[in-house]
C-alpha cells in the first residue's frame, strides 16, 4: 500500500500534548506515514474569526484521514470577547470546529469503544449482597449518529414570525401562545431517514462482524415520539436482516441508571447525536473515564479520529504535561483499523493493555488524584512518560 498522509490537528490545550504521544506510538509500532499538520480551534477563532480554516478543510479533502487532539468551545459572548479587536462587532459567530468538521465531511458514523482494561484502578466495580466486590468486564461500543439531531444548528432565540407561524400550526404550540417571541428559544431536533438508517446499519454490521449478541437502541421514543420513534422503527426493520442479533431498547434516562448497575450486559449501543454524546460519556466513565475514551468519526470519504476528552485548558499550561495520552493513543489504533492495519492496531492496543495491567506507570487520573502540578512528585507519570511506557511495551510484544 502507498504511504499514507495523515492530517494532524492538535487543536487547543491538552490536544497539543496528547497528539504527539499518539504519533510517537504509531511510529514506534512501525506505521509508515507522512504527517501534515493543520490548524484548528481557538487560536484560529481569535486571529481569523473562524475556528475551522479553509486550509484545514482542503488538507482533509486531499488526504482523507485526520487525527485530532481537542478543542476549546466557549459560549457566544465569551467567544466574541476573545476575538482580535478588528474582528469584533462583525457578527462572527463561534461554532465548534469539531462539530463543523463532522458536518462538513458528513462524518455521520461515530464509533466509541468503551472497553475495560484489566488492572485499571478506574474500572467499574460492584459490591455484591454478601459484601464481596466484583469487577465485571465492560465491552460496549457506542454508535453515535454524528451530524443531525440537536446538533443540526437549526435554532433561534426570538424566532422570526415565519418560524413562529409555522410552529403554531402544531397544536402543542398553544402552550406557548402567551410567550412573546423574544422570550422563546427554539432548538430543532431533526433526524433524516437515510442518516438514521446508516447509523443503525453500521451498528448491526459491527455487531455481526465482531460477535456481539445485542444492539441496544438508546433513545426516548415514549416522549420524543417522532425522532426517537424513527430510530426505533428503523432499528426494528434492520434487525430483520440480522436474526442472530437481539434488538433491545432503553430510554436514555433508564440507560444511564442501568449502566451503573449492569454494564456488562450491553454490547453495541446505538443513539442519535445528543443521546449518543451522553451515553458514550456514561460508559466511558466505567472504563477509566475520558483518559481512555477514543473515537472514530467516519464518512464516505473522510475519517477523523479523536480522543473524546476536551482541551482541559486548566492543565494546558503545565511545564510538564500530566494528562493521560491513552485516549489519543487508542484513537491512533482506530485510525489503523480504518486503514486496514489491524495487526498494528492490535499491537498498540496490546501494549496499552500490558502497561495498564503492570500498573507501574500511571497518570494522575489512574492514581485517582486530582490534577495538579504536584502529582508528578507524588508518583504520577507525565503524559510523555506514559507515551514512553507504551513504546517500551510495544518492544516486548
Ligand atoms: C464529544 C464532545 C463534543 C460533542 C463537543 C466538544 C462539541 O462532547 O465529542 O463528545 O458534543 O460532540
Ligand atoms: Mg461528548
Amino acid at each position: 500500500m502507498a504511504k499514507r498522509t495523515i492530517v494532524t490537528m492538535g487543536g487547543d490545550g491538552i490536544g497539543k500534548t496528547v497528539l504527539p504521544e499518539a504519533l510517537r506510538v504509531l511510529d514506534a509500532a512501525g506505521f509508515k506515514a507522512d504527517y501534515v499538520s493543520a490548524e484548528i480551534g481557538w487560536d484560529c477563532w481569535c486571529r481569523q474569526g473562524n475556528a475551522l480554516p479553509q486550509k484545514t478543510i482542503e488538507l482533509l479533502e486531499r488526504h482523507r484521514v485526520g487525527l485530532f487532539g481537542a478543542i476549546t468551545s466557549k459560549p457566544r459572548e465569551a467567544a466574541e470577547k476573545e476575538l482580535a479587536p478588528e474582528l469584533r462587532g462583525r457578527g462572527l459567530v463561534y461554532f465548534s470546529p469539531i462539530v463543523g468538521l463532522r458536518q462538513h465531511f458528513n462524518l455521520d458514523i461515530c464509533i466509541r469503544p468503551c472497553r475495560s482494561f484489566p488492572g485499571n484502578p478506574l474500572n467499574f466495580v460492584r459490591r455484591s449482597a454478601d459484601g464481596s466486590v466484583v469487577e465485571p468486564k465492560v465491552d460496549v461500543v457506542v454508535f453515535r449518529q454524528n451530524t443531525e439531531d440537536l446538533y443540526c444548528g437549526v435554532e433561534w432565540t426570538n424566532p422570526p414570525d415565519q418560524v413562529r407561524k409555522a410552529l403554531e400550526t402544531h397544536q402543542k404550540m398553544a402552550a406557548f401562545k402567551d410567550v412573546p417571541s423574544r422570550d422563546l428559544a427554539v432548538s430543532c431536533r431533526i433526524l433524516s431517514r437515510p442518516a438514521t438508517r446508516r447509523i443503525i446499519e453500521a451498528a448491526f454490521q459491527y455487531a455481526a462482524g465482531r460477535g456481539y449478541k445485542s444492539v441496544t437502541v438508546c433513545e426516548k421514543p415514549n416522549v420524543i415520539r417522532e425522532t426517537s420513534g424513527m430510530m426505533w422503527s428503523e432499528a426494528r426493520e434492520t434487525q430483520k436482516r440480522f436474526p442472530g442479533i437481539q434488538l433491545w431498547d432503553t430510554n436514555i434516562d433508564a440507560q444511564m441508571m442501568w449502566l451503573t448497575k449492569n454494564p456488562e450486559d450491553y454490547g453495541v449501543v446505538v443513539s442519535s447525536n445528543m443521546f449518543g454524546d451522553i451515553v458514550s460519556d456514561g460508559f466511558a466513565g466505567l472504563v477509566g473515564g475520558l483518559g481512555f475514551a477514543a473515537s472514530a468519526n467516519l464518512g464516505e470519504t473522510v475519517a477523523v479520529f479523536e480522543p473524546t476528552h476536551g482541551s482541559a485548558p486548566k492543565y494546558a499550561g503545565y511545564p510538564v504535561s500530566i494528562v493521560n495520552p491513552i485516549a489519543a493513543i487508542l484513537s491512533g489504533c482506530l485510525l489503523l483499523e480504518h486503514l486496514g492495519e489491524s495487526k498494528l492496531a492490535e499491537k498498540i492496543a496490546g501494549a496499552v493493555v500490558r502497561v495498564v495491567k503492570e500498573g507501574k506507570v500511571r497518570t494522575y487520573d489512574m492514581l485517582r488524584r486530582k490534577g495538579s502540578p504536584d502529582v508528578l512528585a507524588q508518583g504520577a507519570a507525565s503524559t510523555g512518560q506514559m507515551g514512553d511506557a507504551v513504546i517500551k511495551a510495544l518492544k516486548k510484544a
